[in-house]
């Protein structure tokens, strides 16, 4: 048995198996919205087996960019190998994430209660209270999990640390807690650097990569990682509704994933220089975190 790779290695080499064979270094960008077919059947074939949510045959061709595009798909590999997942699929942004999220787990099992521990980022909150996917949503505390789920429970959404007030909440009880429903966590605050859900037995783990994935205020995307199984689920919402993340912007993703892990170091350490000043503890040239302890 080989030992787990260091996050710091996964961060630069994830998501970039091919490029040997490809003969590159840097990330390829591949623009095309429309893809040759070998023949009209294996075409056809190919469009079958992606609207529904798998990938490309092998023989067969990506068809169109709704459909499926290699850059994303790059920066999917990249994620899911992180957050050790399976798989991960991206989207236009975290809402269209987690509307396909929501979808997925209701709308297309005719589960259509959703149970929610509050505080949630606004927007999350707002849209499952608009009516728009037609779900009823229980509002509860991270205890109350377990007696909010009904038989028509389809989903429990949990944020941690919650948006703005980085609230924390237990994963592993709160999934203990919802049985057989599935648990999405939304990871945004902590990216895979500091927790992955699936380790605590959640379904899935959102972003909004919008914030610290991508790093540098350029890019709004959104993406979840799971199940391959649920990775189809979600990749047939979004090859439906069109929720996509362009090349472009999963190319900067991708690429900002190999300083993920020193942005979140900066981030936390001088937060806990931060706390140690305010609370008079500092004591000078010593750091608090174990990864800068000389
Ligand atoms: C925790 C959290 N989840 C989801 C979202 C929504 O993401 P986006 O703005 O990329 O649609 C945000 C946005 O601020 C957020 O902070």
């Amino acid at each position: 048995m080989t030992a787990p790779l260091h996050p710091d290695t996964v961060a630069v080499h994830s998501g970039r198996a091919d490029l040997a064979e490809l003969g590159v270094h840097a990330l390829p960008i591949d623009l095309s919205t429309t893809n040759p077919l070998p023949d009209i059947e294996r075409g056809g074939d190919s469009y079958e087996a992606m609207a529904t949510g798998g990938r490309p045959p092998v023989d067969g061709s990506m068809v169109y960019a709704r459909l499926w595009n290699p850059t994303v798909a790059r920066f999917e590999d990249a994620l899911a190998e992180m957050e050790h997942a399976e798989a991960s699929v991206a989207f236009a942004s975290g809402m269209a994430a987690m509307t396909a999220v929501i979808l997925a787990h209701t709308g297309a099992t005719g589960l259509r209660h959703v149970v929610a521990v509050r505080p949630l980022y606004g927007g999350t909150d707002h849209l499952l209270g608009s009516g728009l996917l037609g779900v009823e949503t229980t509002y509860c505390h991270p205890s109350e999990v377990g007696i909010s789920i009904r038989p028509d429970t389809g989903l429990v959404v949990i944020e941690t640390p919650a948006n703005p007030t980085l609230e924390l909440v237990d994963i592993a009880a709160v999934v203990a807690a919802a049985g057989s429903v599935p648990v999405v966590v939304d990871n945004t605050f902590a990216t895979p650097i500091l927790q992955n859900p699936i380790d605590h037995g959640a379904a899935m783990s959102l972003h909004s990569a919008t914030k610290y994935l991508g790093g540098h205020g350029d890019v709004i995307a959104g993406v979840v990682a799971c199940s391959e199984q649920t990775a189809e689920a979600l990749r047939r919402v979004r090859a439906v509704t069109g929720g996509l993340l362009h090349p472009l912007g999963a190319y900067l993703l991708h690429r900002g994933l190999t300083t993920l892990p020193v942005r979140m170091r900066q981030q936390q350490e001088k937060r806990a220089a931060d706390r140690a000043v305010a609370s008079g503890s500092a004591r000078s040239g010593r750091s608090v975190l174990p990864w800068t302890r000389r």
